[in-house]
């Protein structure tokens, strides 16, 4: 008898780099400029787990969050979903995987075409899939109850101009959850929305959590919104991560500088914040052109010449807990333990 792993999610150092445009000064000089939108990242997601991706914009989220679903190709390393590297898939297994692996959108108002009415929206997941037609009804059904659109049924015949941003939201949600996945990524899944019903969209994502037993990677901006729904939290910076570690941990003692300046700039709900203050210095560098050593080494107040002439490796330094920066056991060792 086989055991299944408790690993759905297998990324292991993957990297993806875009080739820029080239400038009439690139062509002169043979110079092909590119970005490393995300460099050698690894990590591991259990079945059932919700993992937050936190970091400024363009520290590479999105790149990441395209690469797990199999829309981009990385330029190196690879992705493992349920043991089977996903850029091997083709065919059969391929709409299998496209299947257990869903994409929140995160803008509700472009992500549903404006042509069609909600209930064409919610049945088009299922079209060109193997389910028999006599099962779509309930299918659609039970995405609606997950996301508490049940409650909504007049506004399967509307289309989208006609719904709020929240009841949009409901019903990208429920697409996603109609093919029943094990696995979702959702970029910025509140960012476009009212504070106000903000609230109510969160309490469903952990509802979905909690009943469906769904794998899910949020990316997000804000971080009361990962410490709501998430498990486990990883801090990006400069296509990298430089923290990883159960979200209670990481916001409460964050280790790394930039997840420090991160937790001091976003009031978190009762959490004590009485750490020193650690300013960030200067704004994100240019993602073409990296500092030399730490990514971070020229915005970190802590940071000293070896941290500009060596790359920290991502090492453990306590239960769950991963972090990428030289100086961490100088203020943290008595917090991890
Ligand atoms: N198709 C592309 N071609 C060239 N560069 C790209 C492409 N997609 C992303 N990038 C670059 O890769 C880096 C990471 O971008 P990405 O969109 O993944 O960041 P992000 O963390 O999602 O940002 P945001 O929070 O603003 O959504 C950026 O420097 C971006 O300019
Ligand atoms: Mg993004």
């Amino acid at each position: 008898m086989t055991t299944q792993s408790d690993t759905l999610v297998s990324v292991e150092n993957v990297s993806k780099s875009f080739t820029l445009s080239r400038s009439l000064s690139d062509v002169f000089n043979g110079r092909h400029p590119k970005v490393d939108a995300v460099s050698e990242i690894s990590f591991t997601l259990k079945r059932g787990e919700t993992i937050g991706i936190v970091g400024e914009s363009g520290c590479g989220k999105t790149t990441l969050g395209r690469m797990l679903l199999k829309l981009i190709t990385p330029t190196g390393g690879a992705i493992r979903f349920d043991g089977a590297d996903i850029n091997a898939l083709s065919g059969e297994s391929e709409l299998a995987f496209r299947r257990r692996a869903q994409l929140v959108f995160q803008n509700p108002f472009d992500a549903l075409n404006p042509h069609f009415t909600i209930r064409r929206s919610l049945y088009e997941p299922l079209l060109n899939t193997r389910v028999p037609a006599a099962e779509h009804d309930r299918m659609v059904g039970e995405a609606m109850v997950r996301v508490q659109l049940d409650r909504m049924l007049h506004l399967l015949d509307s289309y989208p101009h006609q719904l709020s941003g929240g009841q949009l939201q409901r019903v990208v949600l429920a697409r996603a959850l109609v093919l029943q996945p094990d696995f979702i990524v959702a970029d910025e899944p509140v960012s476009m929305l009212d504070v106000s019903v903000r609230a109510g969209i969160l309490n469903v994502l952990r509802e979905v959590r909690d009943t469906m037993g769904l794998a899910a990677v949020f990316i997000s901006h804000d971080l009361a919104l990962v410490r709501y729904v998430c498990e486990r939290t990883i801090t990006m910076y400069l296509g990298a991560v430089v923290e990883d570690g159960p979200t209670k941990d990481v916001i409460a003692h964050p280790l790394h500088p930039y997840t420090r300046a991160l937790v001091q700039a976003v009031p978190v709900p009762n959490v004590d914040q009485s750490h020193d203050p650690l300013p960030l210095i200067g704004a994100m560098p240019d993602a073409r052109n990296p500092p030399a050593g730490c990514r971070f080494s020229d915005r970190c107040p802590l940071a000293d010449d070896g941290c500009r002439a060596a790359r920290p490796p991502l090492r453990p330094v306590g239960p769950g807990r991963r972090v990428a920066c030289f100086k961490v056991p100088a203020f943290t060792t008595a917090q991890v333990q």
